[in-house]
C-alpha cells in the first residue's frame, strides 16, 4: 500500500542544490517504484536567504517546514562570513534556529563503510574493514546555544545542560544500542567540565535502565584518538553537541569522504534530513559535488520518518552497485579508479537513479 507525504525540500547554499536535486529525484523515483504520493515544497534558508530577506531562516520557511512531514536539506555557509567575524546575521544562525525551533535534539550520523571505498580513505584498509558506528550527537543544547557576551577584549560562550536534555539523547541512543550492537560509548570531557560530570552522571543512570547495553564513558580527547586508532572498538556513540560536532567530521574519513555521509535530526515533530558536508563553496556550480550523502540523506529519511526499510535498502544497494561497478565522484575516487569512469555530480546522481 502506497503512502502519502509531503516533503519539503531546502538546498540552501553552495553545492546544496546541486546535491539535493538528486536527493529528491531519487525520492521522486522511489515513489513511482514503489507506489507512493510523494509531493513536494521548497524553501530558502542561509545565505541565499539572506540575500533576499535579511533572515537565514525566513518566518515562510519555518512555517513550511512545521507543516511537512519530513525535510531534505542541502548546505549552508558562504565564505564571506567565514572570513569576517565580526558579521551579526550569519548563514549558520538559520540552521541552529530551525533545529532549536522543531525540537531537533538527537542528531544520528551513521558510519557506513562500502567496502569498494576502503582504498579512499587515509587509514589503513585493514583498520578500517568492519567498522560501523552510530553517532548520537544532541543537536539543541551546550555552547551552541548557550548565551553570548562580547566586548572589544573578552568574549563568553555560555555551556550549558539540563539534566532533561541529557535524559532524552540518552534513551534514544540506548533504544539503538540495543537493537543493534548493544554497546554504547558516551563520550564526554568530565575530568574537566561540569556540564559533563552532568553528563555522566545522567548516562550512568539511565544505564541501569539498560542492563543488556554494555556501557562504557570515555573522554572527548581520547575517543578522538581512539576513532582512528580502533574504529571498530565503537557500536553507538552518544556525546554532547560540540564534541559530536568535532569527532563525526573526524569519524567521515572512515567512510573515505564527507561527500559519503548522512544525518538525521529528529526529535518530537518533523525530522530534518541533511549531509554532514558543509556549502563547499569552493566546488560549488562546477558539478564535482558528491551527490551520495544527499541520496543516503534520503534513505534515512524514508526509513526513520516514513518507517519505509525496503525503500531504503533500495537505494543503499544502488549506491553500492554503482561502486561495485567502478563509478567515483572525485573526492572518493583513488589511484587504481578506471579515469573514465569519475563521474560529475549530474552523471553520479542519474547513475544511482538508473540503478534503483
Ligand atoms: C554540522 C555543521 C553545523 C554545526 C554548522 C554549519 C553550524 O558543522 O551540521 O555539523 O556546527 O552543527
Ligand atoms: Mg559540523
Amino acid at each position: 500500500m502506497g503512502i502519502k507525504k509531503h516533503i519539503l525540500v531546502i538546498p540552501g547554499d553552495g553545492i546544496g542544490p546541486e546535491v539535493t536535486t538528486w536527493g529528491k529525484a531519487v525520492l521522486e523515483q522511489i515513489g513511482r517504484d514503489f507506489g507512493h504520493e510523494f509531493t513536494f515544497d521548497e524553501a530558502i534558508m542561509g545565505h541565499v536567504a539572506i540575500e533576499a530577506t535579511g533572515n537565514p531562516l525566513p518566518d515562510e520557511t519555518l512555517a513550511k517546514a512545521k507543516a511537512s512531514d519530513a525535510i531534505l536539506f542541502g548546505a549552508v555557509g558562504h565564505a564571506k562570513y567565514d572570513n569576517d567575524p565580526s558579521a551579526k546575521v550569519r548563514p549558520e544562525q538559520g540552521l541552529l534556529k530551525i533545529r532549536k525551533e522543531l525540537g531537533l535534539y538527537a542528531n544520528l550520523r551513521p558510519i557506513m563503510l562500502f567496502d569498494e571505498l576502503l582504498n579512499a580513505s587515509s587509514l589503513k584498509p585493514e583498520i578500517l574493514k568492519g567498522t560501523d558506528i552510530l553517532f548520537f550527537r544532541e543537536l539543541t543544547g551546550d555552547v551552541y546555544f548557550g548565551e553570548k557576551k562580547r566586548t572589544t577584549d573578552f568574549a563568553s560562550d555560555l555551556m550549558n545542560y539540563n539534566r532533561y536534555e541529557v535524559e532524552r539523547i540518552a534513551r534514544k541512543a540506548y533504544e539503538a544500542a540495543r537493537l543493534r550492537g548493544k554497546r554504547l560509548c558516551s563520550v564526554d570531557k568530565a575530568n574537566v567540565l561540569e556540564t559533563s560530570r552532568l553528563w555522566r552522571e545522567v548516562v550512568q543512570e539511565i544505564a541501569k535502565e539498560y542492563p543488556d547495553v554494555e556501557t562504557e564513558h570515555m573522554f572527548i580527547d581520547n575517543a578522538a584518538m581512539q576513532l582512528v586508532k580502533n574504529p571498530k572498538k565503537f557500536d553507538v556513540v552518544v556525546t554532547a553537541n560540540l564534541f559530536g560536532d568535532i569527532l563525526t567530521d573526524e569519524a567521515s574519513q572512515i567512510a573515505g569522504s564527507m561527500g559519503m555521509l548522512a544525518s538525521a535530526s529528529i526529535g518530537d515533530g518533523t525530522g530534518f534530513f541533511e549531509p554532514i558536508h558543509g556549502s563547499a563553496h569552493d566546488i560549488a556550480g562546477q558539478d564535482k559535488a558528491n551527490p551520495l550523502a544527499s541520496i543516503l540523506s534520503v534513505a534515512l529519511l524514508l526509513e526513520i520518518s516514513f518507517g519505509l526499510k525496503e525503500e531504503a535498502k533500495r537505494i543503499t544497494s544502488a549506491i553500492d552497485k554503482a561502486l561495485k561497478a567502478g563509478y567515483r565522484t572525485g573526492d572518493i575516487a583513488d589511484s587504481n579508479t578506471d579515469k573514465s569512469k569519475i563521474l560529475g555530480t549530474k552523471a553520479m546522481g542519474s547513475k544511482i537513479v538508473e540503478m534503483l
